[in-house]
């Protein structure tokens, strides 16, 4: 069996968790979430966590995070839309497995995030302009460190699943 890990990034909406589950499920491998993680660490969650302490607290949260699962073998880590922008994470998760990028376009994304809560990078903000700019900023970033890009925008959750399957296993 393939003990390598597989690294889900890619921006808000674009189904990380939910295909990351699916793909788990699929491939007898274990299923981790950094942001689920990151909250069951600290008892609060992700929005009460940027409130109390900060984006760069909860950026410091992600890398303590990730050194801690350094040993593990045979997951799916789905993870949160921003934790690629440190390398010193890239370079955690290219060393523990690959890396699988959800591409989506910003329309799609738009209708997956408008009615969604507990995302505090997208409250209290022109949401189309707000994701535009992240995209712009990331996009590069994951397209770089990606060792697999699967664009997600029209495909259902088991057809992404298969062509990851297709591709890496
Ligand atoms: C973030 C994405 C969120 C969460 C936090 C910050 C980001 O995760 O980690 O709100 O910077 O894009 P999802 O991508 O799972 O929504």
């Amino acid at each position: 069996m393939d003990l390598k890990n597989i690294f889900i990034v890619g921006a808000m909406g674009s189904g990380k968790s939910s295909i990351g589950k699916l793909f788990a499920q699929s491939c007898q491998k274990q299923f981790l979430d950094t942001d689920h993680e990151i909250e069951n660490d600290s008892k609060l969650d992700i929005t009460t966590i940027f409130e109390k302490y900060g984006e760069e607290e909860f950026r410091k949260k992600e890398t303590k995070l990730l050194e801690e699962l350094s040993g593990v073998e045979n997951h799916v880590v789905a993870t949160g839309g921003g934790i690629i922008l440190k390398q010193e994470n890239a370079d955690i998760m290219k060393k523990m497995g690959m890396i699988v990028f959800l591409d989506i376009d910003l329309k799609t994304q738009i209708k997956r995030v408008k009615y969604r809560k507990h995302r505090p990078l997208l409250e209290n903000t022109d949401l189309e302009k707000r994701l535009k700019i992240l995209k712009s900023e990331r996009d590069p970033i994951y397209n770089t460190i990606a060792d697999y890009i699967i664009d997600v925008s029209r495909k259902d959750k088991k057809t992404v699943v298969e062509e990851i399957k297709n591709k890496l296993l």
